[in-house]
């Protein structure tokens, strides 16, 4: 197979990632990459680490005209953006739409709403698979449009996904860090380096955006539409990675659950999980499209603690976004993403 797959928004940190998955990718002909501000220009003078693979340049297409005849289109926009677009990528006719904003990934539109607003296009959202790849697998198999799950929603739902069958009665805390990547390209007051070196803060206090998600599948799994889990984000002082942590009382008495036991079951066939010995590090994240993670409870069974490291733009955007692509098109699910991390980073 000889893909020619279009990456729209491809200026952006997570576009910047996504080309340099793809343009290595060996069932990836051809990637056009478009951008509105870098239309012309090299694709290795926005993103420096292409320059050595790649002469090709940022094309100004509108989403549309880079859509037609694409097998696969990647929407690596700003949030809300892809909603406008999305009509226009679908009637060029690609193969395969992969949204990796928000604004396809909550069809529980009051959920939605809660978080973001009014949906602009909610007639769209039921096209929508909601792909966390290394719980879905096999069954993205045939999908033709993809919502990317956001970098700590990745995190976060490999977390609680293998608890959700443990019957728990408390309400899992998600105690997440993340770099400051997770911002996009455009510096803001809170993201550039001397707001962010060297500091740490916590932010969307009791309601950060990605809870839509990690609520929605988290009802789901537990099959309880009241169920909660709550995200505690914190802007971290380094550039990549989350690192989240899951707290959680289990439920007393009788035979207590076996809580490393229910993640090896979960993740025992997945390729891009590793469960560590003992709590995993950023950096060893860093880079790689795999999702460490360390399942831990105490002597006594009550209470279980969950620590996964991820790389935001890889695991958490553009490297699981590409297992979703291999998995809809039952390409091998780890073709172009076996590469490891560097280490120290
Ligand atoms: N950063 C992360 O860790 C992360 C992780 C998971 C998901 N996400 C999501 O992925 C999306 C992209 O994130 P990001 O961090 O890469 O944001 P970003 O760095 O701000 O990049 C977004 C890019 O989209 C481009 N763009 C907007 N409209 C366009 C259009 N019509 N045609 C072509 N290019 C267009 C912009 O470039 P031009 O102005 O040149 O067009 C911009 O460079 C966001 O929705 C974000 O929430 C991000």
């Amino acid at each position: 197979m000889t893909l020619r797959v279009a990456v729209i928004g491809a200026a952006g940190y997570v576009g910047g990632e996504l080309l340099r998955l793809l343009l290595a990718h060996p069932e990836v002909g051809e990637v056009v990459a478009t951008s509105r501000s870098q239309a012309g220009v090299p694709l290795g003078d926005v993103h420096p680490a292409l320059a050595p693979l790649t002469d090709a340049r940022f094309a100004g297409l509108t989403p549309g005209e880079a859509s037609a005849g694409a097998d696969v289109v990647f929407l690596a926009l700003e949030h809300g953006e892809s909603s406008k677009v999305a009509d226009e990528v679908f009637t060029a006719g690609p193969g395969l739409v992969i949204d990796l904003a928000a604004d396809f990934r909550v069809s529980d539109l009051a959920l939605y709403s809660r978080f973001y607003g009014q949906h602009p296009s909610p007639h769209l959202v039921p096209r929508f698979t909601y792909a966390l790849a290394d719980v879905l697998g096999h069954e993205l198999k045939g999908k033709t449009a993809l919502a990317a799950p956001g970098c700590f929603a990745t995190a976060a739902q490999l977390a609680l996904y293998p608890l959700a069958r443990l019957g728990l009665t408390d309400t899992p805390a998600l105690f997440g860090i993340t770099g400051s990547s997770g911002s996009g390209v455009h510096p803001k007051p809170t993201t550039h380096h001397p707001a962010r070196a060297h500091n740490l803060f916590a932010y969307s206090v009791l309601g950060h955006r990605h809870e839509a998600e990690i609520l929605q599948r988290w009802r789901e799994w537990s099959g309880d539409a009241g169920a909660h889990a709550r995200l505690l984000a914190h802007s971290g002082p380094f550039v990549r990675g989350i690192y989240l942590t899951l707290h959680v009382m289990l439920p007393g008495g009788g035979t207590p659950v076996d809580v490393p036991g229910a993640f090896a079951k979960a993740y025992a066939d997945r390729p891009f999980v590793r469960l560590t010995k003992a709590a995993p590090e950023l950096t060893h994240a860093v880079g790689t499209n795999y999702a460490l993670i360390h399942a831990t409870q105490t002597p006594d069974g009550r209470e279980a603690q969950v620590m996964v490291a991820v790389d935001n733009l890889v695991k958490g955007a553009g490297g699981q976004a590409v297992q979703a692509m291999n998995l809809s098109l039952g390409l091998p699910e780890e073709a172009g993403l076996k590469g490891g991390g560097i280490f120290p980073c």
